[in-house]
């Protein structure tokens, strides 16, 4: 008879533990593996999976048995029998948990240490969040992008910084994710395996933006990728060497993540259309709404939200060359 019931109860765990495994390897639900860090991320995550399956089927298969044999009959209104407990059961029910805990914490404290590593000869790219956008910095250059962009197969460290508050860096298919602090630094090491282009997405809480500080992190050929290095130089050259191309400069300081600009090619709105506001504006008015954003308020928008740290961030030169872009493309269009 106990024998029997154990057979049941197996039979009820083993089919609830194969339809569940079933389930949790047929669905897609991690996103796409584009990095090495991810393999061995997610191979924690499967790790932690499978003990939650067997868990689970555990549990299933004593409360579908009980269900089934222990269930009182209509007429049965008897209290139950008293039982006190069973220091058997309770020993095992609590050294069992206590090391699969046990194993899942340093099994994934061993993944994340030894993913904090830079291999040897890693590229560096300095990263910088403020509200609302990402921009990138490639030290031993000056080239500075809107876009994060890598080489396939080779490993870069990113060094974190804020101008303002506190962001987090994230692009789920590299699933590493570190925050970007203000007055320090933090890093992270990625290496893309796959070419393709991702979302880089702020997971801090940032202020009334954070749901749109969204960018690329575009992941290039080792052909392509040169290619850009040289074009992207070559236009900082031609702009006089200090970066003072006014369309360079509202690519990489951000403004198209917040500001549709066609002649940029951004199409970002969580701030007025400069297509359609600039139209008959005037260098005064450009130049005052990029230095002090909240002077006038186009109709439709809030206050507080655009950064009022460009002033300061941008050379008198810079801001020159930024006002005169925005003049010209809005212009007439
Ligand atoms: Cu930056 Cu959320």
């Amino acid at each position: 008879m106990r024998k029997r019931s154990i057979i049941q109860m197996v039979f009820v765990g083993v089919v609830v533990g194969v339809a569940v495994a079933v389930v949790a390897y047929f669905i897609p639900w991690l996103p796409q593996n584009a990095s090495e860090e991810a393999t061995a991320i997610d191979r924690v995550y499967w790790f932690v999976t499978i003990i939650c399956i067997a868990i689970f089927a555990l549990v299933a298969a004593v409360s579908v048995y009980s269900v089934w044999k222990f269930r009182a009959p209509p007429d049965d209104n008897e209290d139950g029998s008293p039982i006190h407990g069973h220091t058997g059961l309770e020993i095992v029910w609590t050294a069992v948990p206590a090391a699969l805990v046990t194993a899942i914490s340093i099994y994934s404290g061993v993944v994340l240490a030894g993913l904090e590593n830079a291999p040897d000869g890693s590229r560096k790219v300095n990263v910088s969040g403020q509200q609302f956008a990402w921009s990138f910095s490639y030290p031993g250059t000056d080239v500075t992008s809107g876009q994060l962009v890598l080489e396939v197969d080779k490993a870069v460290q990113l060094t974190l910084t804020s101008k303002d508050v506190i962001h987090s860096f994230w692009v789920p298919e590299f699933r590493m994710k570190q925050d970007a602090v203000p007055g320090t630094e933090t890093h992270v090491v990625i290496t893309p395996t796959k070419v393709g282009t991702y979302e880089v997405i702020c997971t801090e809480l940032c202020g009334l933006g954070h749901a749109v500080m969204r960018s690329q992190a575009v992941v290039l050929g080792p052909g392509d990728y040169e290619k850009w290095m040289s074009e992207q130089k070559a236009g900082g050259a031609a702009a006089g060497g200090g970066g003072s191309d006014g369309k360079a400069l509202f690519t990489s300081n951000g403004c198209g993540s917040c500001h549709t600009l066609a002649d940029a090619g951004s199409t970002g709105q969580v701030g007025p259309n400069l297509d359609e506001v600039l139209k008959d504006k005037d260098a005064e008015f450009v130049r005052t709404s990029i230095m002090d954003p909240d002077a006038e308020i186009a109709p439709g928008f809030q206050p507080g939200i655009m950064p009022k740290t460009f002033g300061d961030q941008l050379s008198d030169e810079q801001l020159d060359a930024l006002v005169k872009y925005l003049l010209d493309s809005t212009k007439g269009g």
